[in-house]
């Protein structure tokens, strides 16, 4: 049988399985939802009050309880008085960032960068809902290679030397979104001190998954303290969220960054809103603090759960497919919620709607590039933490015998 027929009939059998498994979105799991749900109940009917604040009205201030600062303070590696705590998504506090900064510049700014006609750096593969954020707010983008180690810096350093319409770059420093790569501390280094051509270029480093580790922790750079290092105290904004610690989109979003970024970020936030939801803040802070082992020990229970899913996808891809890039290589993550895969011929796009025929939901391809397109047709975000681990073990099966096929396809269309 030539490979084709045998590609042809291994797929032929998967589909006719009446599959239909979701690897699409970056999702927790039921069970890793369960870990928290202690928080529901954690401020009880009598606890109206917390840090000598009333948990039920305005007063409060618009960067959040002293103790929920503390807390991601310390998870981000700044002081709590360079922490602003926002309400449920990290990303909307990202895009009220960028429209202050469009409007009214940041600091070193002369005017609000939408007079400027502003490009925004990305790193590619990245994360859609970033390039969607920024296209949105009419930024243009230049994409630069997520490397194993961290961005290309000297791509982001030779871009923002000679352009002062690039403002900034915007990236996932910790397990990123796709590949799981986490910057070096010589890279944060090199970004923190290297010149610029805007006067207010900014680090917008979204550091989703900081504490997401599914084994042994990998070293975490603190852009808010090398920044301050390197003389430019004002260039990085670090932004977190709960949505992967305890609830998605139903926890807290914040934000580190140095006291006079936090003092300008204040004023603008403090024009729209009287303040941030108190209660939510006091419910996390009650419940993380009581946690065994706090955020940390949350993040191992996660972590137990999540680790298996991820070794299943490697084990699965790496038995179908052989390790020797003959169809596709993958990045085997130490932490984060995704592995990012790049078919060895230009197929992504035709394995996608392969899968999708076989019940199988995988991101689209070209989603993890700006206007979601990859020039490459090879890269797919795989993500496994939502489904359990049988399911993902199925999923991987049919995705590599996709692979199988598309590649057969592609080289027998070549002749
Ligand atoms: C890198 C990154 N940032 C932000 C988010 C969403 O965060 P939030 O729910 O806090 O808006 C995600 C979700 O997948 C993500 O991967």
């Amino acid at each position: 049988m030539s490979e084709l027929a045998a590609a042809q009939a291994a797929y032929a059998g998967f589909a006719s399985a009446g599959l239909k498994l979701n690897m699409q979105r970056g999702q927790p799991s039921d069970a890793d939802f369960d870990l928290s749900n202690d928080l529901l109940g954690a401020v009880g009917p009598g606890e109206t009050s917390l840090d000598g604040i009333d948990l039920r009205n305005y007063p409060g201030g618009v960067a959040g309880l002293p103790s929920a600062r503390a807390l991601f303070g310390r998870y981000l590696g700044v002081d709590a008085a360079n922490v602003l705590v926002w309400n449920n998504s990290s990303l909307e506090l990202q895009g009220l960032v960028l429209a202050f900064a469009l409007l009214h510049g940041l600091r070193g700014s002369q005017r609000g960068w939408v007079h400027e006609r502003p490009r925004m750096i990305v790193t590619v593969p990245g994360y859609d809902r970033h390039f969607l954020l920024l296209e949105t707010l009419g930024f243009e983008l230049v994409a630069v290679d997520m490397q194993p180690d961290g961005p290309d810096v000297e791509a982001i350093a030779a871009l923002a030397a000679s352009d002062e319409r690039v403002k900034g770059v915007l990236f996932v420093p910790t397990y990123s979104n796709p590949g799981g790569e986490t910057i070096s501390a010589e890279k944060a280094a090199r970004l923190a001190g290297m010149a610029t051509a805007a006067p207010d270029f900014t680090i917008l480093a979204d550091d989703a998954y900081r504490a997401h580790h599914l084994g042994a922790p990998v070293e975490t750079v603190n852009f808010v303290d090398v920044c301050a290092a390197a003389g430019h105290p004002d260039r990085a904004l670090v932004f977190g969220s709960t949505s992967k610690i305890t609830f998605a989109g139903a926890g807290l979003g914040f934000v580190g960054t140095s006291t006079d970024n936090l003092k300008l970020l204040a004023t603008y936030l403090g024009a729209q809103s009287i303040g941030p939801n108190k209660l939510e803040q006091a419910r996390h802070v009650r419940f993380l603090d009581a946690y065994p082992g706090g955020i940390e020990g949350l993040m191992r229970a996660h972590a137990a759960l999540i680790a298996p899913k991820f070794a299943a996808v490697d084990e699965v891809l790496a038995a179908e497919l052989g390790t020797d890039g003959a169809y596709a290589t993958w990045t085997t993550p130490r932490g984060g919620y995704f592995s990012s895969l790049f078919t060895t011929e230009p197929v992504a796009s035709r394995v996608v709607e392969l899968a999708d025929a076989a019940g199988v939901s995988l991101t689209p391809a070209g989603a993890t590039y700006p206007g979601g397109v990859d020039p490459a047709d090879r890269n797919i975000r795989l993500a496994p933490t939502r489904p359990p681990v049988d399911e993902v073990r199925t999923a991987m099966q049919v995705t590599a015998a996709c692979i199988r096929l598309a590649t057969a396809e592609y080289r027998a269309s070549q002749g």
